[in-house]
This record gives C-alpha cells, sequence and structure tokens, in this order.
C-alpha cells in the first residue's frame, strides 16, 4: 500500500499545485512525489520558516519506506536515511540554510553513494540546482492566517 497513491498528482515531469489543509495532506503530498522519484533525483524545498518543509520530506521518507526518523537537520545539515530494501534508493535530506554554498555535495562526506539516494535539499534553491542537469522544484506557501499551505512543483531543466 502506498498512502501517496491517492493523491493523484501526475507523473513524473508534470508540474502542478495543491492545496494542504494541514499538515498530514503535507505528509501524504510527499509520499505522492516519493512514486515519481528514482535514486539519483535531486529534489529542492523551498518555502519560509516553518512551511512545512521537513513535515514534506517525512511523508517522502515514509513513501520511500527508508529507515530512521526525519527530523530537522538543522544542527546536523545533512541526514542519511538508509533504503528500506534491496534496488530501492535511500534518501539524504541537507537543511542548506546554514551553508553559505554547496559547490559539491560530496563534501558533506556522507556514508552513502548520492547516485543510490533521493537528495532532497531545504532552503536549497539558488544553491544546490547546479549540482545537477535536471531537479524536482518544490515551493511551499503559507498564509500566517491558517493552517493551510500551497505546494507547486515542477521539474527544472538547467541549460
Ligand atoms: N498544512 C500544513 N502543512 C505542513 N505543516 C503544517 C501545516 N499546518 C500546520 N503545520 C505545522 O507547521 C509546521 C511546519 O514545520 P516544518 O518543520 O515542517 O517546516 P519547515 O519548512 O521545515 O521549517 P524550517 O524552515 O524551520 O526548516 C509544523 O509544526 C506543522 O505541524
Ligand atoms: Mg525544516
Amino acid at each position: 500500500m502506498n498512502v501517496g497513491d491517492a493523491m493523484n498528482i501526475g507523473a513524473r515531469g508534470d508540474a502542478g499545485t495543491r492545496e494542504l489543509p494541514e499538515v498530514a495532506d503535507t505528509e501524504a503530498f510527499g509520499a505522492a512525489l516519493a512514486t515519481l522519484l528514482r535514486a539519483g533525483d535531486l529534489v529542492i524545498l523551498d518555502g519560509p520558516l516553518g512551511a512545512g518543509k521537513t513535515a514534506l520530506t517525512r511523508g517522502l521518507a515514509a513513501g520511500l519506506g527508508v529507515g530512521g526518523r526525519v527530523s530537522s537537520p538543522t544542527f546536523i545539515i545533512a541526514r542519511a536515511h538508509p533504503p528500506g530494501g534491496p534496488e530501492q534508493p535511500g534518501l539524504i535530506h541537507v537543511d542548506a540554510y546554514r551553508l553559505g554554498g554547496l559547490d559539491d555535495l560530496d563534501a558533506l562526506d556522507l556514508d552513502t553513494d548520492l547516485d543510490e539516494s533521493v537528495v532532497v535539499v531545504e532552503w536549497g534553491e539558488g544553491v544546490a540546482e547546479r549540482l545537477v542537469d535536471e531537479y524536482l522544484l518544490v515551493r511551499l506557501r503559507r498564509d500566517d492566517l491558517s493552517e493551510v499551505r500551497q505546494v507547486s512543483w515542477e521539474w527544472v531543466r538547467n541549460d
């Protein structure tokens, strides 16, 4: 069973927008995205403080079936979650907020091969996209007066 299936967000390569009324919806959206992702993919999460970037990553981790608890990696910069099984990608969760730049993800010296994982970078816009030819850009927006989040996503190719 995959909790993400119910959300019907289309195929890999598609763009879209969605309203996420509460945190469970943001997690379900992350799980839905996971069904489109494969090892070596980069996901850049953009959005202000408290927008739900980590909540979305929690859903992504659940959808991918990776191990370990997702938490805000603020103090550790990056966390590697092991794959849930053979032939499945792991998840590398990076918080770029404290990083001046991210010239090379290898510089994080993770004990994991990036090609074997999905890499998700909070605050990654302007920092991580040049590491790859194509990435999934996910933007979260919030209205201070309500819990509702707006998410938009698109696959972006570097020229
Ligand atoms: N619709 C929603 N989607 C996501 N989170 C929500 C929603 N409604 C309320 N919340 C709450 O907003 C907070 C989002 O926190 P989260 O850590 O995921 O944000 P973040 O974007 O990662 O923040 P930071 O910039 O500090 O890393 C949580 O406390 C969550 O419960
Ligand atoms: Mg966060």
